[in-house]
């Protein structure tokens, strides 16, 4: 059996404020935007995002959460809705994600139902991608199998040559947004943020609210309510 060697155990001085605050996304932004501007790591915004497929069975994969409305207490991603996780989606639009800063000792998870991002959302979110991922965003038939890579790479090529991109994306091009791409926005239902703390008695709460859908696009919250949890 494999041996793991110990990391020194991190003491933190952080605490969740106690009485617990009244919402929790502020904590949890603060905690994203700590993340972000110390570079703690390549990706701090990057989510495990958790979807079921249509036998109820859960599947997890990494995404980038390129925007959180505290407000709203909503989190958007984007990808390939015609990929498996596209497809889970659209048959149980609900999801959980969880964000993990490790060397600050951090965790912070939602769940909760997931609409479409809207067009404007999506749009405006795929002009800011570095040209040659606009390309492979039209090459990739996300999640759908390919005989070697080699033939993969041969697919962005081509696309590339005809939408008027250098294949190492070193001019730029009017690369329209594929249909199927486009983001999703998850609404918290409930948001768990967590501590570590020694000896594993760590700090842990959850905010649960009730959910109304507002058209196909939105939902609105009630108000939250907080509980300690054990560790
Ligand atoms: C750090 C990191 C960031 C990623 N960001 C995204 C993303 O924002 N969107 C996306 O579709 N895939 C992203 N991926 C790839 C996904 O993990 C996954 O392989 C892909 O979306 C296909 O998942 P699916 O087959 O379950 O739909 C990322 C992977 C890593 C490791």
């Amino acid at each position: 059996m494999a041996k793991y060697t110990r990391a020194p155990q991190m003491i933190s001085d952080r605490l969740l404020p106690d009485p617990l605050p009244s919402e929790p996304m502020t904590l949890l932004a603060s905690w994203l935007e700590e993340a972000a501007s110390k570079k703690v790591q390549p990706n701090p915004d990057a989510i495990a995002l958790a979807t079921v497929d249509d036998r109820g069975r859960p599947d997890t994969r990494i995404v980038l959460c390129k925007d959180i409305d505290p407000e709203g207490a909503s989190f958007v991603f984007f990808t390939n809705r015609e990929s498996t996780k596209g497809r889970h989606l659209a048959h149980t639009p609900y999801a959980s994600i969880v964000f993990f800063w490790d060397t600050l000792n951090l965790q912070a998870r939602a769940r909760g139902p997931v609409t479409l991002a809207s067009e404007e959302e999506s749009e405006a979110y795929f002009r800011t991608r570095w040209v040659i991922s606009r390309v492979s965003a039209h090459a990739s038939d996300q999640s759908r199998p390919i005989g070697s890579r080699e033939e993969m790479v041969r697919k962005v090529e081509a696309l590339a040559t005809k939408l008027g991109v250098p294949p190492d994306g070193s001019k730029e091009a009017d690369v329209p947004r594929p249909p199927q791409w486009g983001g999703y926005r998850l609404w918290a239902e409930e948001i768990e943020l967590w501590i570590g703390q020694p000896g594993r008695v760590h700090d842990r709460a959850r905010w649960s609210r009730t959910l109304t859908a507002i058209g196909d696009e939105r939902h609105e919250g009630g108000p939250w309510t907080a509980t300690r949890l054990q560790p």
